[in-house]
């Protein structure tokens, strides 16, 4: 791993870990609400296996999962490009610094706005059809089911679809149950829900 993109790992690293036992005051719309380290190396893992190359984010926050995802971008040595969905102005600013620090922005696209609006602009472009082949969906939980049907069109066949808190916290058990259920009522779909940090569901499009 390049030494630029492990100093801001770490950095975010410290910066969530203080977040997350309280041991900093933070407004709660400014908290970085990030993934795991364990969840950040296994997503980059999958990527780097299956030679990922385009990817959608929804839930950016000041990027340290969108930094994992780029870090596997430029190992596998391609053209591969990150678009990444964020609206919060506060955390695009502290994002793109932590872009610029870990030499990753040339390959993220950041996209400010809501992300239904978002989504349904990028739907509508036939040059995303089928296009992405892995997407992380990261956002406000209770729209969760909207945003993966939504995105399943832009995902390429053989592409993967990665939501986050299929496990805790508990008050989006319900939300995630839905998805759950939502995902494996599809037959063109195959998906477990892996333990992992805070619970992720790994969805493979398989038609
Ligand atoms: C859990 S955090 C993302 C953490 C990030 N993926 C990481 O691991 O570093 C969720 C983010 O989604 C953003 N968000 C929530 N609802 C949104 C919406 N409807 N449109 C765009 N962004 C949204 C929040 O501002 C927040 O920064």
């Amino acid at each position: 791993m390049e030494n630029s993109i492990f100093k801001v790992l770490e950095e975010l690293e410290s910066q969530s870990n203080l977040e997350k036992n309280r041991r900093v005051d933070v407004a709660p719309n400014d908290r970085m609400l990030a993934i795991t380290k364990e969840t950040g190396e296994l997503l980059n893992l999958m990527m780097r296996l299956y030679n990922a190359q385009n990817v959608l984010e929804i839930g950016m926050s000041t990027g340290y999962s969108t930094i994992w995802f780029a870090e596997a971008l430029k190992e596998n040595k391609k053209t591969g490009k990150i678009i990444t969905i964020e609206q919060n102005p506060n955390k695009i600013r502290r994002a793109k610094e932590n872009f610029e620090k870990a030499k990753v922005n040339e390959i993220i696209e950041i996209k400010e706005g809501l992300a239904m609006e978002i989504l349904t602009e990028l739907s509508l472009d036939t040059n995303y059809k089928e296009f992405f082949d892995f997407v992380f969906i990261d956002a406000d939980k209770e729209k969760v089911i909207e945003y993966f049907d939504k995105i399943l069109p832009m995902v390429s066949k053989g592409g993967l679809v990665v939501t986050d808190n299929m496990i805790y916290p508990e008050k989006y058990k319900e939300d995630m149950k839905k998805l759950s259920n939502h995902i494996r009522d599809n037959p063109n779909l195959k998906s477990i829900t892996s333990p992992i940090g805070n619970g992720e569901e790994i969805t493979l499009k398989i038609k």
